[in-house]
């Protein structure tokens, strides 16, 4: 069967949205508004599978939401809204809670990392939430998901389960006369240079709404001079930077700027070091300092101006979840047929 092309993508509303954010996902949604129907959804309820306060919670959703229109996302042509406004998403989840092993869920390892030690005293939500991510993505029978490099696993696992459902539930969809598979296998997007941007203080750390270094991060709502000082202080090594990609090797945190600098100009890794190779990184990071602040202070003010309008941000979020509700009431309506449930 040939399913529409369709781009299904989320964010967590769980703290300051940082550089990785933005370069892993955020521009790259961006980037694929012209060829695909898009959503990009506010994932709220994977939020609370950790605490979070309630007020903050309200905050930090529009928040993302701000980002995403600050970004460039046009919500009037694509599809944005809060998760937890469209019930197709719990729903389907449950399904696939029914659908996925326990084995496959213990191999996430992001899962291991996020409830640490302390196992026994993780959410249930917190193990199920692949199952969540898979049905989000499902839900509206998406064939791409642009994501960083951190999601590849749960992105594998969705596949997985689209494809142990649509196997277990043949005979059923036959019966029904639903020809060939129900859910397509959703393609992870992944790539350029920012897919794992990293820690501005430790190359072998990915950089994280959780590092409790602020240091580590540019936040999208950092000002111009807090930019400036965090990719000054960066830590590098006392080499000047090579002429080809290949002197990248081994060299992590001046690989990771070097990435940087290329997801924002929008160039490859070979033309950032065509022009800075052999350079000190003084005069590199003065350049980065400079880029950062042009692409970043425009999205960072606008975030903060549609902040102080939450009933804006609250209406565009209403209108993106009556128009997501229209696709996902009915692939449940289809589920339900397929699983054997009585409507
Ligand atoms: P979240 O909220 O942690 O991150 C949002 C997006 O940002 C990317 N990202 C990064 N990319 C590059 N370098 C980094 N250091 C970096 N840190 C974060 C993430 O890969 C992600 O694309 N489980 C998801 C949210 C989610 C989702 C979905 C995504 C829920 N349902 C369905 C896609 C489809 C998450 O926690 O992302």
């Amino acid at each position: 069967m040939a399913f529409q092309q369709r781009v299904f993508s989320g964010v967590q509303p769980t703290g300051n949205l940082h550089l990785g954010n933005y370069l892993g996902a955020i521009q790259r949604f961006v980037a694929l508004q012209d060829s695909y129907d898009c959503l990009y959804c506010v994932v709220d309820m994977h939020a609370i599978t950790v605490w979070q306060d309630p007020a903050e919670l309200k905050k930090q959703i529009r928040e993302v939401t701000a980002a995403f229109i600050a970004a460039g996302i046009d919500p009037a042509k694509h599809i944005v809204f809060n998760q937890s406004q469209v019930s197709g998403h719990a729903e389907l989840a449950w399904v696939f809670n029914c659908v996925a092993r326990l084995g496959w869920l213990n191999r996430m390892t992001q899962f291991k990392e996020k409830a640490g030690k302390d196992r026994e005293n993780a959410s249930v939500g917190l193990y199920a939430y692949p199952n969540l991510m898979a049905a989000d993505i499902l839900l509206y029978r998406a064939t791409h998901v642009p994501v960083g490099e951190d999601q590849k696993q749960h992105l594998e696992l969705a596949r997985d389960i689209a494809q142990k459902f649509n196997n277990d539930f043949g005979p059923s969809m036959t019966a029904l006369g639903l020809e060939g598979t129900f859910f397509p296998q959703p393609e992870p997007l992944i790539g350029g240079p920012a897919a794992r941007v990293m820690s501005l203080r430790d190359g072998s750390k990915k950089m994280s709404k959780s590092d409790p270094s602020d240091l580590s991060r540019i936040n999208l709502t950092d000002d111009a001079d807090t930019v400036a000082s965090k990719i000054r202080k960066a830590k590098t090594d006392p080499e000047p930077l090579p002429s080809e990609a290949e002197g990248l090797k081994g060299r992590p945190e001046a690989e990771n700027l070097v990435g940087i600098y290329a997801a924002l100009a929008d160039i490859s890794k070979e033309k950032v070091l065509a022009e800075f190779g052999g350079g000190q990184f003084s005069t590199f990071k003065a350049a980065l300092v400079d880029l950062s602040v042009a692409k970043l202070g425009p999205v960072g003010s606008e975030m903060k101006r549609l902040v102080s309008e939450p009933s804006h941000i609250d209406a565009i979020l209403r209108d993106g979840a009556a128009r997501a509700r229209v696709i996902a009431d009915e692939t449940m309506r289809q589920v339900k047929d397929i699983v054997g449930f009585v409507r």
